[in-house]
């Protein structure tokens, strides 16, 4: 398995979810999201218990649903209400798995794993999406490769340079050295750009003239999220890598959720703190990071099929790679960890 199990995973964004069923394959499980009538979420196995009919195909009978097949109707728990046949007797062990689910900055989550284990405090702290003073938006693609490439892509920006040439691509960012380091089970790539020109992007934003101290700082928070925190200060404003609210400020998001080995959901976005009631701004800026995100999915769909497509080579890692590098081998550890017998059973095994 390429992901970490017993983890909150983004299903949806909370707008795309509603009455309807929204089918999804989550870690490799097919689910079914829908709103009861007080808005609540439910996250649904999507196959029917009796012939395994995806329940997404069913009808919806106030918060139940009804299987389009032969009609078991089940409530929003997962249980039986009414048997195919009417006369049949209800039969209490008739039941779907439904999943925990939560909504937090702007998504909805689905723990994938043991359900006693989901600890609504454990999920990802995505923060920007939901602060006051920060204006949030994004999209979803979907993509046809291992998430792992994605955080890769996410955690090494000099492919800024090359991938979005015709959009944001600058060489200055080939230029500034980086910083790479794991605290605890996160990854931090910093790049800071002391005393620059500034972009025409963030001079804008910035509204003056005169040389900025920038910075893009990509945060991987496990178990598959990449926050670049990005943004420029006027240059002697006292900004410093550690902080940097002088100026103007931004978070793009970025959460991945495995859907199967070789696919992946991307939730993306952007949420800054300049500008937050503009809302013209909110949807031009959107469209425009839909359109140099669409870049990279083409670079990762060719990417993965290259990898298919030529077995006997193996991906190598530069200096370059070593955000991703480091996020790999977090995502790896994580999965070990949850294979191996807890410790009070690790003793007993020795005892015996
Ligand atoms: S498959 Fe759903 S009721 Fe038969
Ligand atoms: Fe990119």
């Amino acid at each position: 398995m390429t992901w970490v199990p017993n983890q909150w995973y983004v299903a949806a964004w909370d707008s795309e979810v509603d009455r309807a069923p929204l089918a999804r394959t989550i870690c490799g499980e097919p689910i079914m999201l829908y709103r009861r009538f007080d808005r609540s979420p439910v996250a649904m196995r999507d196959a029917c218990p009796h012939r395994l009919l995806p329940l997404s195909m069913g009808i919806k009978e106030g918060d139940d649903i009804r299987c389009r097949y032969h009609g078991l109707l089940l409530d929003s728990c997962g249980q039986v209400k009414e048997m195919p046949l009417k006369a049949d007797r209800l039969n209490p062990a008739v039941a779907v798995q439904t999943y925990p689910v939560v909504e937090r900055h702007r998504f909805l989550w689905v723990w994938v794993g043991e359900a006693a284990k989901a600890d609504p405090d454990l999920v990802p702290d995505l923060w920007p999406c939901s602060a006051e003073g920060w204006a949030f938006d994004g999209g979803y693609y979907h993509l046809d490769c291992d998430y792992r490439l994605a955080i890769d892509n996410l955690m090494d920006l000099t492919h800024e340079t090359y991938t979005h040439q015709g959009s944001i691509g600058q060489m200055e960012i080939l230029e500034a050295p980086i910083v790479t380091r794991a605290v605890g089970n996160e990854v931090f790539v910093e790049r800071w750009m002391p005393d620059i020109d500034a972009p025409p992007f963030w001079r804008d934003a910035l509204r003056r003239d005169g040389n900025v101290d920038r910075w893009q700082i990509c945060q991987f928070i496990p178990p598959s999220s990449v926050i670049i925190d990005v943004g420029v200060a006027p240059v002697g404003s006292g900004a410093t890598p550690e902080s940097h609210d002088q100026g103007v400020r931004g978070f793009v998001i970025d959460a991945l959720t495995p859907e199967s080995e070789n696919s992946c959901h991307y939730f993306w976005g952007m949420s800054r703190n300049f500008d937050t009631a503009d809302t013209g701004f909110t949807a031009r800026f959107r469209a425009q990071q839909g359109g140099v995100f669409l870049e990279d999915v083409e670079i990762l769909e060719a990417q993965q099929r290259s990898i298919n497509a030529n077995p006997d080579l193996k991906l190598r890692g530069y200096n370059i790679d070593e955000g991703g590098v480091k996020s790999r081998a977090i995502i790896k550890r994580m999965i070990r960890a949850q294979e191996e017998p807890a410790p009070e059973a690790k003793e007993r095994i020795a005892a015996e």
